[in-house]
């Protein structure tokens, strides 16, 4: 059954990160060729949209999230003529597409700031954040202010030509864009969205949302660590004119071009009214926002210091962005994996339990509300990286950045290990072949040793593995929609620290979810009137209280 809400409510979004999905001409990198290929498997699972991370031009410093023409599409995947057959190709299916809008900056390669870093007088001289830098008493120049970039060291980079610093929130080759200036703006406009909407591709996931528009004047960020000169959090998240320029995008794109899915990534908000702007209906700006405190519990993206953390806080956290929205005309979503942060088998599993605990978070995901987000090779129990991997093996800029401030310490491979971005990035395991039948070529980035364990092939076939377990927990999210996807959320207590219950609730029925997060059998009274169930991870249950462990089960009572 479906709701009359709009589509994006109800959908099944499946993040492809193109490099490491499939590689259709055998170069060793993913392409849309093989994306065209592994669309049935995507459909097969139950999810009906796709969100491709960046196919732009690019020269991948930061895996295409430094766009240097986003109205081309990176030779390596392809060509405009392939993006035009995908997208013609999902909408025949039956399916979406959306795209990753990635405006906060560009590439340094972008013909906008290769102008615009050629003088200080050219006609987009002013498309990027320039300033001439501090001068002390004894004349010597150095960086306008503390900010330090979310990749590590400052946020501001020296440029020869205009004897200039620009400033660059992410890699020295991501400089920002200045959206106080309106060429500029609708330039991002008319080249990054309406180039795409006009193609008719279904929406966007909006990077780094909260920072476009930088605090006036650009203060110095509080010193929160005394041991270093840049500081980290410089308030330079949700500014006021920010959420003006988000209704922008809405007034004069967005509202033009029917019902788009529109979903922002919110970073740090500890505030959730402050997520209801972004993300009300009335508010006019994004259907929906990722925030991290879930995803991310113990550590803060790309910091990759890891804090121990329980099961009573992650499940208190799951509740508090399911609930933010009850009551309102906003929405939520619901994720545990992207290509930013480690795999959730490890991060929220068990190695020792992989199948269970994989099964058991499918389980939290497809009975959670709000629209749901699966990453590519997550149906499957992908796991982190191997321990044993050198740090040569973590390619990415961010990675390779915390590995150098950190000191390359023990620690710091330790939280790399858990939580480098690397490890969901490694290349999606389809078979027990060769480089997991990823490729024919070279893989442009190590496999994981485990594909001959863990694949797209051996689960298809079998029907107790992790796989068909996800095809139906999507399923039965399809079928109880309105309970799963559109239901209220209450946490039940438990006798047990490991022992996770909810209840979901619409008009017509509730659905009461028992979770054991541990190697432990637990023992549990469940609530009465607890209905039939309609979903479980283990081959038979001995004693309704008794949970083996990992266990994970669904219940439904309709009234
Ligand atoms: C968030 C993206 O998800 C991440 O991969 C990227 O490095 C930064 N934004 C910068 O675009």
């Amino acid at each position: 059954m479906t709701s009359n809400e709009p589509w994006w409510k109800d959908a099944v979004v499946y993040q492809i990160y193109p490099s490491s999905f499939l590689d259709g001409n055998g170069d060793g990198t993913g392409d849309i060729k093989g994306i065209m290929q592994g669309l049935e498997h995507i459909k097969s699972l139950g999810a009906d949209t796709i969100w491709l991370s960046p196919v732009y031009e690019s020269p991948m410093v930061d895996m295409g999230y430094d766009i240097s023409n986003y109205e081309k599409i990176n030779p390596l995947y392809g060509t405009l003529e392939d993006m035009d057959t995908l997208i013609s190709a999902c909408h025949s299916k039956q399916m979406k597409i959306v795209m990753d809008l990635i405006i906060n900056h560009t590439s340094d390669k972008h013909a906008w700031f290769l102008e615009s870093q050629s003088s200080r007088d050219n006609p987009k001289a002013d498309w990027y954040h320039w300033h001439d830098g501090r001068i002390d008493a004894n004349g010597k120049r150095s960086v306008p202010n503390n900010w330090e970039s979310y990749f590590g060291g400052s946020a501001w980079e020296w440029c020869p030509t205009r004897e200039q610093y620009y400033l660059h929130m992410y890699s020295v080759q991501q400089p920002d864009i200045n959206w106080d200036n309106l060429d500029a703006r609708e330039a991002v406009y008319n080249s990054a969205m309406r180039f795409w909407l006009d193609k008719g591709i279904d929406g966007f996931r909006i990077d780094t949302m909260p920072i476009y528009i930088k605090p006036r004047g650009y203060p110095d960020a509080p010193i929160k660590n005394p041991d270093s000169y840049t500081q980290r959090d410089g308030g330079w998240e949700h500014h006021p004119e920010v959420f003006d320029l988000h209704r922008e995008f809405y007034d004069k794109i967005w509202s033009k071009y029917g019902e788009l899915l529109l979903v922002g990534e919110l970073l740090n908000i500890d505030d959730k009214s402050v997520a209801l702007k972004y993300c009300s209906k009335s508010a006019k700006r994004v259907g929906m926002g990722f925030q991290f405190d879930t995803a991310c519990i113990g550590y803060e993206l790309d910091w990759y210091e890891v804090d121990p953390w329980t099961i009573p806080q992650f499940a208190k956290s799951i509740a508090d962005w399911q609930q933010f929205v009850e009551g309102t005309d906003g929405w939520t979503c619901q994720f545990l994996e992207n290509h930013d942060i480690g795999r959730s088998v490890d991060r929220f599993g068990s190695r020792k339990y992989w199948a269970e605990s994989a099964k058991l978070l499918a389980t939290l995901e497809a009975t959670c509300s709000g629209t749901l987000f699966v990453f590519q090779g997550q149906e499957i129990g992908m796991t982190n990286v191997p321990k044993d991997w050198p740090i040569e093996e973590y390619i990415d800029v961010s990675s390779q950045g915390y590995w150098e401030r950190a000191g390359k310490t023990p620690e710091a491979m330790a939280n790399l290990q858990l939580v480098a971005r690397d490890n969901s990035r490694t290349p999606m395991q389809w078979s027990g072949d060769v480089h997991g039948g990823f490729t024919t070529g070279r893989p442009w980035m190590r496999v994981n040793e485990n594909y001959v364990d863990i694949n797209v092939k051996k689960q298809d076939g079998d029907q107790a593995s992790v796989l068909n377990y996800w095809r139906r927990a999507l399923k039965l999210r399809r079928e109880y929609n309105q309970v799963f996807v559109h239901g209220n959320f209450r946490l039940l207590e438990s006798s047990q620290e490991k022992v996770v219950i909810y209840r979901k609730s619409s008009n017509s029925s509730t659905a009461t979810v028992v979770l054991n997060f541990s190697d432990e059998e637990a023992l549990e009274e469940l609530p009465e009137d607890i209905g039939d169930l309609v979903l479980s991870n283990v081959d038979s249950i001995s004693t309704v209280g008794r949970l083996q462990p990992w266990e994970a089960r669904v219940y439904i009572n309709i009234r």
